[in-house]
């Protein structure tokens, strides 16, 4: 019994070069915020659904694995990056699995849903993970220039990959798990059709205060001021995925309040977070703006680097791998939207689209 499951499972493994050839072929299908809207509201069909993911996310995951495939050798070869491939080869695995299975039947229907759950916890720690990978190939083999920029390139678009499949796992097994967010009766999977900004970014602030409180035992106050162009003295509301605007938000006023509170140790108060929001007909703009020095242009590519901006393990409780920004820009890219979550002399810049 033993050994015919070894074999079994040996097969399988040996079957994912194969299997990544034959869905790489196809490139993934781009879905925009009106598809994701139009296809959750009205007539959601869970068979509609299911017949397109079990093509698109295989095609999905081969196409990265492809990518993953070009890495330096000794990257691949880090601890990290073997476990994070045996991750994707699972899951590929597993959902090709449901390309023989009949659509009519309910219960691969319900199995299919189960699935990409235990997909989607399996690849939770995907982002530290790869960032390990990265610092244990840092530590024994330097940066260089070359080796920088294939690394950012190449992690844009893992991450990117990533943010996209999540995205497309979370609104089926969402919006087809026989039940309604009681919480948000209105939310379409995790787009919310009338994402109350203010409310997102006051939720953010107060996250990111409890944790500077903990660690600096003092805080800086914020001021939002709010402009809506679109429908004057109305409250700012978009359609949007709030948890993807709540994490832009968190990584901005982490890094504000801790610049902040670091430039004025000295005084006695802390000069306030300003945020000034605004709504226009088309899209929406956060800045953000803090009076903790800001930095200097020549520095903030190396901001958005992953493998130069990697901070110096113990330097601060916050610091985990100095993956805010680079993250959060492609959160921002994600849906459309001007990644410019710009900092130049401490304003930070967030243009959403909307539409
Ligand atoms: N508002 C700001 N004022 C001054 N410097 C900033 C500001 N925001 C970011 N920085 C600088 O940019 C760097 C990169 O920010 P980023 O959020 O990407 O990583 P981090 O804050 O170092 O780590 P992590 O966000 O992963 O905990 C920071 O370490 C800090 O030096
Ligand atoms: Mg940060």
């Amino acid at each position: 019994m033993k050994f015919a499951q070894f074999l079994l499972k040996s097969s399988s493994v040996a079957g994912i070069p194969k299997q990544v050839e034959r869905f790489a072929k196809f490139s993934p299908s781009p879905l925009s915020m009106k598809q994701f809207i139009d296809f959750g509201s009205a007539n959601a069909c869970e068979k509609t659904s299911f017949v397109f993911l079990r093509q698109e996310l295989p095609v999905r995951l081969a196409n990265i694995m492809k990518e993953i495939d070009f890495l330096p050798d000794k990257l691949l070869g880090t601890p990290s990056l073997k476990l994070l491939i045996s991750w994707y080869s699972q899951s590929l695995l597993e959902i090709v699995d449901f390309l023989e299975k009949d659509p009519d039947d309910k219960d691969v229907l319900t199995n299919f849903t189960q699935t990409l759950v235990n997909v989607r916890n399996r690849h939770n720690n995907v982002v530290p993970t790869m960032a390990q990978g990265v610092v244990e190939y840092k530590d024994a083999f330097g940066v260089d220039p070359v080796t920088n920029q294939n690394v950012q390139y190449f992690l844009d678009r893992f991450y990117m990959s990533r943010i996209s499949t999540r995205m497309l796992m979370n609104q089926h097994t969402l919006i087809f798990d026989g039940s309604v967010n009681p919480a948000h009766p209105k939310h379409i999977g995790s787009i919310d059709p009338s994402c109350d900004v203010v409310e997102v970014i006051k939720d953010a602030y107060e996250a990111s205060k409890m944790l500077c409180e903990q660690y600096y035992l003092t805080s800086p106050d914020m001021e939002i001021t709010e402009v809506n162009s679109k429908n004057p003295d109305q409250p700012l509301h978009i359609v949007y995925v709030p948890s993807h605007l709540y994490h832009m938000l968190f990584e901005l006023f982490k890094n504000a309040m801790r610049a902040t509170v670091e430039t004025h140790e000295m005084s006695l108060t802390l000069p306030p977070i300003k945020v000034r929001v605004s709504l226009g007909t088309e899209d929406l703009t956060i800045k953000m703006s803090d009076r903790g020095g800001g930095v200097p242009l020549r520095k903030i590519e190396r901001l958005f680097s992953y493998m130069y901006s990697t901070a110096p393990s113990g330097k601060s409780s916050w610091l985990v791998f100095g993956y805010g920004l680079p993250i959060s820009r492609l959160y921002a890219k994600y849906f459309q939207g001007d990644p410019a979550a710009l900092l130049y002399g401490g304003l930070r810049h967030l243009r959403l689209s909307y539409t």
